[in-house]
Order: structure tokens, then sequence, then C-alpha cells
């Protein structure tokens, strides 16, 4: 993977485990990028008037097929948490109304949920699932003892933050379906890092980004609405609602948001580009999870702690979570940063205390090295 290193704009002297919290761009992708803001400075009008709808639309196709879906049923929003408070808005969740989440929804996601559901009287059930999960069967029992006929929502995350689990998402959607219930994916760690077929998982509403895993520039992500839906949805500002190439109020409402820089949306394009050129689901993913892999024992024995894994079916790609012993960690993060020169998050707000390791393609042995030596040194 020595090779992809130079081709990111990252700190060389910093080993950076973070991708899952926030991607780095390729220099090619962002140059692209910066190109397209370039262009918009030089005739605003032709990129936000003249061809707005045209290039959305053609930025739309391309992720279309990358995450197999139509363009239609796409919209381009800023973030994955723009886009869960989108469809979120749009449900109209009522008094009595239960929206079912896991106990490992992120953080901004579940106060959001909580929010709603309380000025709105509905109720938000955590569903409790201990790791590590034994198979999907289990995680769908633990759903199914929780549902009841007030259970309008179903929501999960694709792969969760902290705890980093590929959770069974199509099953999940077939028993939201079985329950007359709605089925809304947080995919925000899925794109890029996965195969997506959006088509197959056949959700009501899958939120993703593409400034994680598929390496675009930072501020886009997209939602993915069911033709059941594409007529009930409309993001939290209301514009003009009439410039799209679409028809359904999915896009009138939501491809012009007010003037902007749609310079992000633009290079999705190029990074499917780049993603495409380096063969990432068949080249590059695989020996992302190979040098993850190896270093799993290392780091278990370092913890002293069992693995949040019990099979690699809930092991995704490039992300692995590591549970801690019971203490005070409170200084992990920062000493594994200031006096280690490694980026990796440590999650301290659960019942359990996480650290959590990604990989991409700019990572080599000698990151995972030095994480080694560290936690060696710190836990
Ligand atoms: C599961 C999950 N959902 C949503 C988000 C929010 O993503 P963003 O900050 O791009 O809105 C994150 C961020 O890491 C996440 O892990």
């Amino acid at each position: 993977m020595e090779n992809l290193k130079d081709q990111f704009l990252l700190d060389p002297s910093i080993a950076y485990l973070n991708h899952g919290s926030y991607g780095a761009c390729p220099r090619p992708v962002f140059d692209a990028y910066q190109a397209y803001q370039r262009e918009l400075e030089r005739e605003p009008a032709s990129m936000l008037y003249r061809n707005f709808s045209s290039r959305i639309q053609k930025a739309r196709e391309r992720l279309s097929h990358f995450i197999n879906c139509k363009s239609d049923q796409l919209a381009f929003v800023r973030n994955a948490t723009y886009g869960m408070n989108m469809v979120a808005q749009s449900i109209n969740l009522k008094q009595g109304d239960t929206v079912l989440a896991t106990n490992y929804e992120y953080g901004a996601v579940e106060r959001m949920w909580e929010i709603f559901c309380n000025e709105r009287g509905a109720r938000f059930v955590k569903v409790h699932m201990p790791l590590p999960h034994q198979d999907s069967k289990e995680i769908i029992q633990f759903f199914h003892d929780q549902i009841d006929s007030s259970v309008k929502v179903i929501t999960f995350p694709h792969i969760s933050a902290a705890t980093a689990q590929l959770l069974p998402v199509r099953d999940l959607v077939n028993l939201a379906k079985s329950n007359n219930a709605i089925s809304i994916i947080d995919g925000a760690h899925a794109p890029g890092q996965v195969k997506l077929n959006l088509e197959d998982i056949d959700a009501d509403y899958y939120v993703g980004n593409c400034h994680k895993w598929m390496l675009s520039p930072k501020g886009v992500g997209f939602v993915y609405v069911s033709r059941k839906h594409e007529n009930n949805i409309r993001p939290p500002a209301i514009s003009w609602g009439n410039i799209s190439s679409g028809n359904s109020s999915l896009l009138m409402e939501n491809d012009w948001q007010g003037t902007t820089d749609i310079s992000s949306i633009l290079a999705v394009e190029d990074s499917i580009d780049f993603l495409n050129k380096n063969e990432w689901f068949h080249q590059v993913i695989p020996r992302c999870t190979e040098l993850i892999s190896n270093f799993n024992t290392a780091i278990l024995e370092i913890t002293g702690m069992k693995s949040l894994y019990k099979n690699n079916n809930f092991e995704p790609p490039q992300m692995r979570s590591f549970l801690l012993q019971e203490g005070d960690h409170s200084e992990l993060h920062s000493r594994l940063f200031h006096e280690s020169k490694v980026e990796l998050p440590v999650f301290l707000d659960f019942d359990d205390a996480y650290f959590r390791v990604s990989i991409q393609a700019y990572n080599n042995h000698s990151d995972m090295e030095r994480l080694v030596e560290s936690l060696k040194k710190f836990l």
C-alpha cells in the first residue's frame, strides 16, 4: 500500500488511523475539487444557473451506478447528519409512535431522534444488543422482542460508529417490512467500504456519506429514498422547489438549496474514478483488511479484553473496535496523539470504553507497529 500513501495530503509524521471519523481526500480528487471551485469563481452564473441541473444530474448518475439505484432516487446533502435529519423530519412522527434503534447509534443521530421523539410525543427505544454478536438471527430476535403495533420506524447503522459492527441490513429491512415499519439506514460508513447495492437492500431510506470511505472532499453525502416516499420528503431549508431535472419532491426540494459551493458534489465523480482506477474493492480494501487482521491478536493481548467480533460477518473491511479494561482512559486519546503521533478515536461515553482503528490505502505496517508500541506504553 506504500505506493498510495503519496497520493494523499496527510501529514507524513502522523499515523492516521482515523479515516472513520474524517476521511482523507486523495490529491487527484482534491485537485479536481479545487478546479471546480476556480471554475465557479470565474463565471458563477454558468455553474449555478445555466449548467446547474445538468451537472448535478450527471453527478447523481455516477453515484447511482456506484451504489446501484436509480439516479432520481438520490439527493445530495452536505453530510450524513443533515441527511438523517431530513429523513426524520419528513416521516411525520406522531404521538404514541415508537422509533426502534440500536444501543450504538452515532451520538448526534441518537440525540436527533431523542429530540424529535420528545417534541412529537413519540417513544425512542434503543434495542440492547450485547457484543460480540453471534449471528444475524440473534440481532433480528433482539429487535423482534421490542416490536409492537406502535413501532413506526426501525433505524440502524449499516456500520456502527464506536463499536464498528457491520450489521445485517437486508434482514433488518425485511423485519421492518414484515411489521409495516419504515426502515431508515444510517450508512455513513458504508459507501466505498462495502460494495453497496441499494436496490437489493430495498430500504425505505438510506443515508450515506461520500466524504468518508468514498474519498470525496468534505461536505458531500446523499439520501436515497424509495419510490413510496419520494414525494413526501423535503429538506429543512425550503427554497424555490423548481430547479431540478427530476419531478419528485425529493429532487425538486433538494437540488437547489440556495447559493452554495457545489464543488464537493461535482468531485464525487472524480472520487469514483480514483477508486475504480486503483481497483479499490479488488486490491486496496482486501489489503486493508489483511493489515488490520494481522495486528488483531497483538492488540487484544495488550488490552487483555475479549474481541468484539465472534466471526467476520460483523467485521467491516476497514475498521475494528477494541474494548478497553475498566479504568480511567481519559488521557489515552491525547497521549496517543501528542506523545506518539497516532491519530485514533477513543470512545468513553458508552457503558464500555472502546478505541477504533481505521485502515485506509495510505496506512502501512509501520503505522500499526507504532500503534501497538504506543498501546503497550499507555495501557
Ligand atoms: C454512524 C454515523 N452516522 C452519522 C455520522 C455523521 O457523519 P457526518 O459527520 O458526515 O454528518 C457518523 C460520523 O462519523 C457516523 O459514524
